[in-house]
């Protein structure tokens, strides 16, 4: 393909993300989405969890600032398909880490191309990034943090992208054909009002929408992951705010059978068990309480499941060898550093985070011996290898 070619296949039309929630609602359904993972939510795997379901997917956080100034930090950090056709294009949201005004609406103008959305990045609580006030540390920045959405929507609107699109939800032609959506993804505070506080600034008035819609983390800076996500919290924010716009959860979503909350928008769900035993609860819930119902919740992001598993929007509580060999098929077309891919088919060969963590599609010692793979070709033949001892379409090993 030529450049021209490729430029013009680039510039198609891109769905509004809205038009996604839209759609998910009329489906009665949440939204699936891919979460932001710095090193691994990449073009290979975004492309693996939407060929399985998922709706929307985050590029890893990209530092606005370099993205900016480095045409190698772009090449690098942002990858879109030049070849997909328009019904497989995986919808894409950018995340931008970003202190400032006019670095996010710059970076936000050069990614408006190629991408679906352009999203902040208030949660990433390492300190390094929180000591160049990036990430969580935006959280006690509630005015920066107005001051840039504000700015990265001006600038998509004088660039010619519509971003007027909150007013028009409803309509049939949101964000028409050059619709680009600008949204956060935060976390929680400790005094919750402080949050409350956050938002209502974020989001602006009812005409005049800063956002499209809030990804919410319900953890604070210094919760750790191990700590399940704090579900009260999640209540208070969606029923307050989930009538406004649109409201993702991000954090332990592991299976759609075992979400700690209930929404009208969740049942039934089908859900296909690679293995023939489960286990109690273990996603660290106390399964003795009541699970609160979230009827203003719209989406479902996952981050740690959906690595183990890139088919669990598709109703899998494991994942199945076919969705291996969806990765590996995207790999080969868009190339990902090899200890990087084995890194992935690691994490999708092994227990995972569905209700029998007992089950995996390798053994450790398998797992070990594909770690010491050099290169892709010899990977591809262990796998097939082992798909072949265990009968054709492999099947899982069980290790209690
Ligand atoms: C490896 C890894 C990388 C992450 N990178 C980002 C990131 O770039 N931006 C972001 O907002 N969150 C990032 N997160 C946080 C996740 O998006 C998500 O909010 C968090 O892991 C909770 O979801 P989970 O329980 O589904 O894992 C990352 C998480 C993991 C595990």
């Amino acid at each position: 393909m030529d450049s021209e070619e490729t430029a013009a296949r680039l510039l198609q039309p891109k769905i509004h993300p809205l038009k996604l929630f839209d759609a998910a609602r009329s489906q009665k359904r949440l939204l699936y989405a891919c979460a932001p993972m710095v090193r691994y939510s990449k073009l290979a795997f975004r492309q693996t969890v939407h060929h399985f379901g998922t709706d929307l997917c985050w590029t890893p956080m990209i530092l606005a600032k370099e993205f900016n100034r480095s045409r190698v930090a772009r090449d690098s950090d942002l990858t879109v398909s030049t070849t997909a056709a328009a019904h497989d294009e995986v919808p894409t949201i950018a995340q931008f880490g970003a202190n400032d005004p006019v670095e996010l609406s710059r970076a936000a103008s050069l990614a408006a191309p190629f991408v679906n959305g352009v999203d902040l990045n208030c949660g990433c609580p390492q300190s390094w990034a929180c000591a160049e006030t990036l990430g969580a540390a935006l959280m006690g920045r509630r005015e920066l943090v107005r001051d840039m959405v504000v700015a990265t929507r001006e600038r998509l609107a004088r660039d010619g992208w519509d971003v007027d699109s909150f007013a028009g939800a409803d309509s049939d032609d949101v964000g028409g054909r050059v619709g680009r959506s600008v949204s956060v993804k935060i976390r929680v505070h400790k005094d919750l009002r402080q949050t409350v506080d956050f938002i209502t600034t974020v989001l602006g008035d009812e005409h005049h929408r800063n956002i499209d819609w809030l990804t919410i983390h319900p953890r604070t800076r210094s919760t750790p992951s191990s700590i399940p996500i704090n579900v009260e919290a999640l209540e208070t924010l969606t029923s307050m705010f989930g009538t406004k716009l649109p409201i993702l959860v991000s954090g332990d979503v592991f299976t759609l059978s075992t979400l700690p909350y209930t929404s009208h928008l969740l049942d039934p769900q089908p859900t296909f068990t690679t293995s023939s035993h489960s286990s109690p609860d273990t996603t660290g819930n106390d399964s003795s309480k009541p699970k609160l119902h979230l009827p203003n919740l719209s989406g479902l992001m996952s981050a740690r499941a959906l690595l183990a598993n890139p088919a669990l929007f598709a109703g899998y509580d494991a994942c199945p060898w076919e969705a291996v060999d969806v990765f590996m098929n995207n790999v080969a077309r868009a190339p990902l550093p090899l200890k990087l891919a084995i890194h992935h088919l690691n994490e999708m060969c092994g227990p995972g985070f569905g209700p029998d963590r007992n089950a995996a599609l390798l053994s450790k010692k398998e797992r070990i011996r594909l770690n010491e793979i050099s290169n892709w070709i010899d990977v591809i033949d262990y796998i097939d290898e082992i798909k072949s001892q265990r009968g054709g379409k492999g099947g899982v090993v069980r290790f209690t």
